[in-house]
């Protein structure tokens, strides 16, 4: 059974690194992986290759990035002869990125069996780029492999053949749980002279909260609230940096004595710095899984979630964008202990799953 994997963006590769190495163990299964180089830059790309141990990519599109428009058509455009030449028996995508979405597009037309994994999430909110893709690729999808309960629930909503779903738990936590031992010897807390638990971590890099000028400002002047309570360590995405560049933000976050910028980490590091944080302030997706796991309050900077599971049983709260609501939420985060459950199925044992049930279908 030959399966071509994609990959193209940072979250991808944190999922595809225990779904390969799940396929590895099974010699009926041979892998092709496919990055489409949505991400390219060495701190959002290599750096995880090399870490997560993901063999060296058969094919790259090599597409870099673009309007959305244009780095979905040329990853279509790119992809379409790969899978020609390589004649897979199904064509495997994770997660919400464009990537994911052209590749699924060009393995349906073709008909090609076509696995989604991370299948049902949904924000409801479409103006966010990942939730038309998740929408979309959940629709052509053959095989689609849920994460936590809202997705099974989502998916039937959507008039999707319950002999298509199976609810497996979360590949990203299996990763997490496969180098949990390993990033806890990592140096970054000396490198960044911050202590456990007397520091913040923020990510940040959704379009609708980078790309308007009102709403970064807004989220800036939350930090520099913040900072004068605690360190923050803040690794920033190219896109960010871009942004804090063009609305001429980039001088006033450098002068806040108290915040630590970073190049984007990479993966062990950035658990590291996770687990030991006080508290975590974000837009990402994947981070609301990850805390919920090491039990790290989180501040999710979004007015809702496609995860709800990290709000229900988990650490996250959803602050929104608003200066005084997050400035409440991180105090709150502060005074109160919240008691967390592992969600169901998210144990470390997802891509085994993932790879029975493959086995079982093809
Ligand atoms: C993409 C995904 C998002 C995911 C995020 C993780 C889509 C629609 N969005 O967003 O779901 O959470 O990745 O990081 O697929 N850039 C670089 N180097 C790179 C990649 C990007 O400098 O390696 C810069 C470029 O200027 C680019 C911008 O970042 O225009 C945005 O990159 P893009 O891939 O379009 O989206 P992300 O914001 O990274």
């Amino acid at each position: 059974m030959r399966i071509i994997h994609v990959v193209g963006a940072r979250p991808n590769f944190v999922k595809i690194a225990s779904i390969l190495r799940a396929c590895q163990n099974v010699p009926e299964i041979e892998s092709v992986l496919v990055h489409t180089g949505q991400h390219y830059t060495e701190c959002m790309n290599k750096a995880f290759f090399e870490e997560l141990a993901i063999p060296v990519p058969d094919v790259n599109l090599e597409v870099g990035s673009g309007s959305h428009a244009q780095q979905t058509a040329e990853i279509m455009k790119r992809f379409e002869p790969v899978v020609l030449k390589h004649n897979p028996d199904a064509v495997l995508v994770v997660g919400d990125v464009n990537s994911t979405l052209a590749c699924a597009l060009v393995a349906a037309k073709l008909g090609v069996k076509t696995i989604h994994v991370e299948a049902g999430l949904r924000s409801f909110d479409r103006t966010m780029p990942e939730e038309i893709n998740r929408v979309l690729t959940d629709a052509i999808s053959d095989i689609l492999f849920v994460s936590e309960p809202s997705g099974l629930e989502n998916l039937k909503r959507e008039g999707i053949a319950a002999t298509k779903i199976h609810f497996v738990g979360n590949v990203m936590i299996d990763t997490l749980e496969l180098h949990r031992a390993k990033a806890s010897n990592s140096r970054i807390l000396d490198d960044l002279n911050v202590r456990a638990k007397e520091y913040a971590v923020v990510t940040l890099h959704r379009p609708s909260n980078v790309d308007q000028q009102e709403v970064l400002t807004g989220i800036l002047d939350a930090l520099a609230e913040i900072q004068k309570e605690i360190k923050v360590v803040f690794p920033v995405h190219p896109r960010t940096r871009e942004r804090f560049v063009s609305a001429g933000l980039l001088q006033r976050i450098e002068n806040l004595p108290n915040i630590v910028l970073t190049e984007p980490l990479g993966y062990l590091d950035f658990l590291k710095l996770m687990s030991e944080a006080k508290v975590v302030i974000t837009d990402s997706g994947g981070i609301q899984e990850e805390t919920t796991i090491l039990g790290v309050p989180c501040l999710t900077i979004r007015e809702n979630t496609e995860r709800p599971v990290t709000v229900t049983e988990g650490t996250n709260i959803l602050v929104g964008i608003d200066t005084a609501r997050i400035l409440t939420g991180y105090r709150d985060s502060l005074s109160t202990t919240r008691v967390c459950t592992r969600p169901k199925l998210w144990d470390g044992k997802a891509s085994q799953r993932i790879v029975q049930v493959l086995l079982d279908a093809l």
